[in-house]
């Protein structure tokens, strides 16, 4: 088990040194971004950027889901240095949780001080409609904890803690920029599941109950990862589809891509307009 995980970890370090060697003397990223189903687009936004497809990064699991590109765009953003990730892997699609948050543990190797995740999501409010951006104030997990194994020393501690996951600093900020640029954010609650299947409606009515506005089926593990590291997170999630049974519409995978490509604008202005606002903020430590 140990020598599993002294394995891994040689993979995060041979990824993150793969990507270093082909940076060259560009500055390393300071701020991650993952962009979720149908949100790739975005990478025309980033000034110069070196893109690396997935499958020629050592060890970097691939996507296989219609709507993920599997690219590392490596440029600027508004100024900062950032490495995108075009597309990520999930626990559906057969990889091990280790696996879907690898990209995230090399990110923080190069030395990222700050992971913004974007995700589609079906809507639990009725009120909410399609297209609409919502920062994530905290998550229920049901995916399972990427955590679980052997912890080496220097990653982090062995439980740690989640009550501040989702960073109300970077909130406050997105709420700022959101105002700035006239772009509506609301604040919520997001459930992640494994899928997948989407959910059945007595499923979304027992998550309400639950406390849950958003539902999904990545970022809870990524950004257990990146706290266990020490790496500030912000999520906004794009509602997508309103969810099983709150809407009489079933739920259809071509809606989502095309609610997210319909934001995409929307949200590369939010992005761009953030990116200073998060490397302003305080770095804490990173002991990736
Ligand atoms: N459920 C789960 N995951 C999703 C959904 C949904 O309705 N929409 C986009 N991702």
């Amino acid at each position: 088990m140990l020598d599993d995980a002294k394995k891994y970890q040689r993979e995060i370090e041979q990824a993150a040194a793969s990507i270093r060697a082909r940076l060259g003397p560009r500055p390393a990223p300071r701020l991650g971004l993952v962009l979720g189903s149908g949100l790739g687009g975005f990478a025309r936004a980033l000034e110069g950027a070196l893109r690396l497809p997935y499958d020629g990064i050592p060890h970097f699991p691939v996507s296989t889901v219609a709507g993920h590109a599997g690219e590392l765009a490596l440029g600027a953003l508004n100024g900062v240095p950032v490495a995108a990730m075009l597309g990520r892997v999930h626990h559906y699609e057969g990889y091990a949780l280790e696996r879907v948050v690898f990209p995230a543990r090399v990110l923080a190797r190069l030395g990222i001080h700050t992971l913004l995740l974007t995700n589609a999501a079906g809507g639990l409010h009725p009120e909410w409609g399609r297209g609409q951006l919502v920062l994530v104030r905290d998550h229920i997990n049901l995916i399972g904890n990427p955590l679980a194994g052997p912890n080496l020393e220097g990653w982090g501690e062995r439980f740690p803690d989640m009550t501040q996951a989702y960073d109300p600093e970077l909130r406050r900020r997105a709420r700022q920029v959101g105002e700035r640029l006239a772009i509506a954010l609301e604040e919520g609650v997001y459930i992640a599941v494994s899928g997948p299947s989407y959910e059945t409606p007595a499923e979304i009515r027992a998550f309400r109950q639950l406390g849950a506005d958003l539902v999904g089926m990545s970022t809870a593990p990524e950004v257990v990862a990146a706290r266990h590291l020490g790496v500030r997170v912000l999520a906004i999630s794009v509602v997508t589809n309103l969810a099983a049974g709150v809407s009489a519409a079933p739920v259809d995978h071509a809606e989502v891509l095309e609610t997210g490509r319909r934001v995409e604008a929307q949200l590369a202005r939010l992005l761009t307009a953030l990116a200073p606002e998060l490397a302003a903020a305080a770095p804490r430590v990173n002991r990736g």
